[in-house]
């Protein structure tokens, strides 16, 4: 299995809580390097874009809210079979569902507030990571 990249954002539910880095150890103990973070305060233009795959879905005006609402970490997260690995540490969406040891079981408020974003395809991944960073500022 080759070595990937995909894209994760580390909430404003959990920058509000200081936990950024307990979220950072669940990725590297998990095998994914972070190549590349910042933190920074989304515009609602930024959001909207990002998300704009959710644009028609009920809880989109509250989830572009929510993503600003705060401080978020982006990152790009390294590691091989990066997407399903980055998914599989982060566990379901909805943290009801989400498997024992995940991030979003042990640190999720809700479905919303989940935590982390992770990308949820290679090619998706690429976009997202486009969107955030420039390559020389992706160091692996
Ligand atoms: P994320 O991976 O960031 O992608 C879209 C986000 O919408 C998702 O995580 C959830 O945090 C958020 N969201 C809020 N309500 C819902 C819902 N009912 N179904 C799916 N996602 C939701």
């Amino acid at each position: 299995m080759a070595i990937e990249r995909t894209f994760s954002i580390i909430k404003p539910d959990a920058t509000r809580r200081n936990i950024t880095g307990k979220i950072i150890t669940k990725f590297e103990e998990a095998g994914l390097r972070v190549v590349a973070q910042r933190r920074i305060k989304m515009t609602t233009e930024q959001a909207e874009s990002f998300y704009g795959v959710h644009r028609e879905r009920p809880f989109f005006n509250d989830l572009v809210a929510f993503m600003t609402s705060g401080p978020v970490v982006v990152q790009v997260l390294e590691g091989e079979n990066a997407v399903a690995r980055n998914r599989e540490v982060m566990g379901a969406t909805n943290p009801a569902d989400a498997a024992d040891g995940t991030i979003r079981k042990e640190f999720a408020e809700s479905i919303e507030a989940n935590s982390v974003h992770g990308s949820d395809a290679p090619e998706t991944a690429a976009e997202e990571i486009a969107f955030f960073f420039k390559d020389e500022e992706v160091v692996g």
